[in-house]
């Protein structure tokens, strides 16, 4: 039985639409508070405020949903660490944890968010100046660094979701001890000239020591304690029923289908109770959702109640927070997520885990300069924290969909992506932080000699660093200052002088969205068709980009008739009509604005190339030429750096005609290496384009 504690957390996030039955204002608040109270962080806030004033570093362990994100910062911000303008910041390693947890805070602090609390993540900032918690992306706090290498704005910074150990996490904890470092010092000299004077950070702030927050779900914390020099560790006891874990017999060939079968054996058989589901990435969760929508019709009519809802990184701002709304009276919810729902954030009412027993990662190559998005087993850890969703509110099952004999094999944790991906975005910051010696960088787990060197090199060739490894000026802190990949920022840069910076802004956000096509399986002929009439044969770029620009044109012609509030669902409608993913495209525009407001105030114009698509792809090629691949005898691509063999995705526009030479920007490890997001070029524009590099003979 769901306690009252629970009942409010559902309740809190309805809708706003006048409902006779909705609780007042007053006991939604009066809820809210019972909430809070009852989280198992409640009991120690005393406590813990007590250690945080007596150490400058602490860890802090506990289980998920103990009110560790939600609640610290509330009892920093009331026990005066937000005095004078002082902020609380807050990192995650996902922007829609930082997203969501930010407007629950704010739902609890009874304040619009954007005011005192707020969430700044890459391409959506919606902090202002009265912003005192600050939820963000260690991505985006690491940038702050940039600008201001003392975080002087922050009282205290929490590092959170430590255990997830992404490659931006790992960075910053190494920063931070070094700000924490350069703050103390600077206030010690400081006061030892003058006797106690203030010394002022970036725009005159007045600069304090920092305290520094590492927390973490995992229980090993050791770790992080003795990185930091046997810095104090706290547990924070959470609450957890036992959950009853089922195996299949034989291993599954398809997992999704027996994600679908699961869900519906649970809906069918099993007691009240939520169900959620870890998938791996956009466009599996869309394809279950409609396939448990498709099945949900064959069912008789009074077993129809089930809910489907998605949550993952591109889901739109104003859909994110349904996931934590109450299913209708009488319906059971079907939460289709990634691994953010592993310990990011916590979804009220879940009994019920489907664990597919995979997760989409990084991995790279650095002989080869490879990197690519697979889809691996989980870790052990990683199980038992899927598992763990169940039992939060009451004894639960987990329905993991392969044999217990493969558990044993799993690995025991994630290995830090740090030892497994490109490092050129984050040699790049350190290098404008002005941290020369990568190599003897204090990173708690130090990133492969032969990765640090290749991203070295792969920065020269984008002309980010001097041939001695020294930051390339203005191309390099251009570069730098822009928030994504530096094969995107160079693009970016060289599409203004190519004259075609506008088509660049938009191909960068269509690239940064995962699924721009919709394919429904009873649609599949129609789908294609559409499809078809977008489809350019120069390559996918030009296919998104005619994409954006033909509901770019639509929406224009339609502003005058329109409100903004309508637009969007024309929007909609269009997207549908046209088989296009609105969610993504809803994205992608968003992403647009966001960047261009970056070269805009980076001093760029905006300029067209119009319809003259040989300029655009030459400028493609002239950003891409590291990922570039030719067409060998059997039909196979070669691709020039790593001297691979690969495939073109059956998804791409140049599948059938094959061109002989292409850029592409995904490589995909399935059955085969696929390239994805590909646009054929001239080979003899490599050599031209890119003459440090290629010569005329390869
Ligand atoms: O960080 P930790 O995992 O310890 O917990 P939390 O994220 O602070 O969540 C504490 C509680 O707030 C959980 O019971 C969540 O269900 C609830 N919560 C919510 O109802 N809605 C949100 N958007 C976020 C959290
Ligand atoms: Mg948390």
């Amino acid at each position: 039985m769901p306690s009252m504690a629970q009942g409010e957390a559902k309740s809190s996030v309805l809708s706003n639409k006048p409902n006779p039955k909705s609780p007042s204002r007053f006991s939604m608040r009066q809820k809210i508070t019972e909430h809070r109270k009852s989280l198992p962080i409640a009991s120690v806030e005393k406590r813990l405020i007590e250690e945080v004033q007596k150490n400058d570093i602490l860890i802090i362990v506990g289980e998920t949903g103990s009110g560790k994100t939600t609640q610290l910062p509330q009892f920093l911000f009331n026990a005066g660490f937000c005095r004078e303008g002082k902020m609380v910041g807050i990192s995650q390693p996902r922007r829609i944890a930082a997203m969501t947890v930010a407007k629950r805070v704010a739902e609890e602090c009874d304040v619009p968010l954007g005011q005192k609390v707020g969430y700044s993540v890459r391409f959506d900032d919606t902090t202002s100046s009265s912003t005192r918690l600050k939820y963000m992306t260690d991505g985006f706090l690491l940038r702050e660094a940039l600008v201001d290498p003392l975080l002087s704005r922050y009282s205290v910074i929490i590092v959170d979701e430590a255990h997830e150990r992404t490659v931006h996490t790992d960075v910053l904890l190494a920063l931070l001890k070094k700000v924490q470092r350069d703050r103390s010092k600077a206030v010690n000299e400081r006061s030892s000239e003058t006797g106690g004077g203030v010394l002022r950070g970036c725009q005159g702030r007045k600069v304090s020591p920092l305290k520094l927050i590492i927390m973490s779900a995992s229980l090993d914390a050791r770790v992080f304690s003795e990185y930091y020099g046997g810095a104090k560790a706290l547990h924070v006891q959470g609450r957890q029923f036992p959950v009853n874990v089922l195996y299949t017999v034989h291993p599954e060939t398809d997992y999704v289908d027996a994600a679908l079968v699961t869900i519906f054996q649970i809906h069918m058989e099993e007691k009240e109770g939520d169900i959620l589901v870890f998938l791996t990435g956009q466009d599996e969760i869309e394809s279950v959702e409609r396939l448990v929508q498709e099945r949900l019709q064959h069912l008789p009519e009074d077993k129809r109640m089930l809910l489907p809802m998605t949550i993952f990184a591109g889901l739109p701002s104003e859909q994110q927070m349904r996931v934590f709304a109450p299913a209708p009276i009488g319906f059971r919810k079907v939460v289709l997520a990634t691994n953010i729902a592993e310990t990011s954030i916590t979804i009220p009412g879940i009994r019920y885990v489907v664990d597919t027993g995979v997760v989409k990662a990084r991995t790279y190559d650095p002989n080869k300069g490879m990197e690519s998005l697979d889809v691996v087993p989980t870790s052990k850890a990683q199980a038992l924290q899927r598992s763990g969703r169940a039992g939060r509110e009451g004894p639960g099952k987990c329905f993991r969909l392969y044999p217990e004999r493969e558990f044993e094999k799993l690995e025991d944790s994630t290995k830090p992506e740090i030892k497994r991906c490109n490092l050129s975005n984050v040699i790049l910051q350190l290098k404008s932080l002005g941290i020369d010696d990568i190599g003897g960088f204090d990173f708690i787990d130090k990133p492969s000699r032969g990765a640090i060197v290749k991203a070295l090199e792969e920065l020269r060739l984008l002309g980010a660093l001097t041939d001695d490894g020294k930051l390339e000026k203005p191309v390099g802190e251009q570069m730098a200052r822009l928030p994504m990949d530096p094969v995107y920022s160079r693009a970016l840069i060289l599409a203004n002088q190519f004259n075609c910076l506008e088509e660049m802004l938009i191909t960068v956000a269509m690239l940064n969205v995962e699924s721009i096509f919709y394919d429904p399986r009873e649609k599949r002929e129609e789908a294609r068709t559409s499809r078809n009439h977008f489809t350019s044969v120069e390559g996918d770029h030009l296919t998104y980009l005619s994409v954006y620009r033909e509901l770019n044109e639509f929406l224009e012609k339609r502003k005058e008739e329109n409100s903004e509030a309508k637009v969007d669902k024309i929007m909609r409608k269009w997207c549908k009509d046209n088989f296009v993913n609105s969610r993504s495209l809803k994205h992608a525009r968003d992403t647009y604005r966001q960047i261009r407001g970056y070269v805009e105030q980076m001093g760029f114009n905006v300029s067209s190339c119009g319809n003259d698509m040989l300029e655009y792809r030459r400028c493609l090629a002239a950003s891409f030429f590291l990922k570039a691949a030719q067409r060998q005898m059997d039909g196979t691509y070669r691709a020039l750096e790593s001297g691979e063999i690969v495939h073109i995705h059956p998804i791409s526009g140049l599948f059938r005609s094959k061109p002989e030479c292409v850029v592409f920007n995904e490589l995909m490890q399935t059955t085969k290496k696929y390239i994805k997001n590909l646009t054929r070029i001239d080979p003899l524009w490599l050599a031209e384009l890119a003459p440090h590099h290629y010569k005329t003979e390869e």
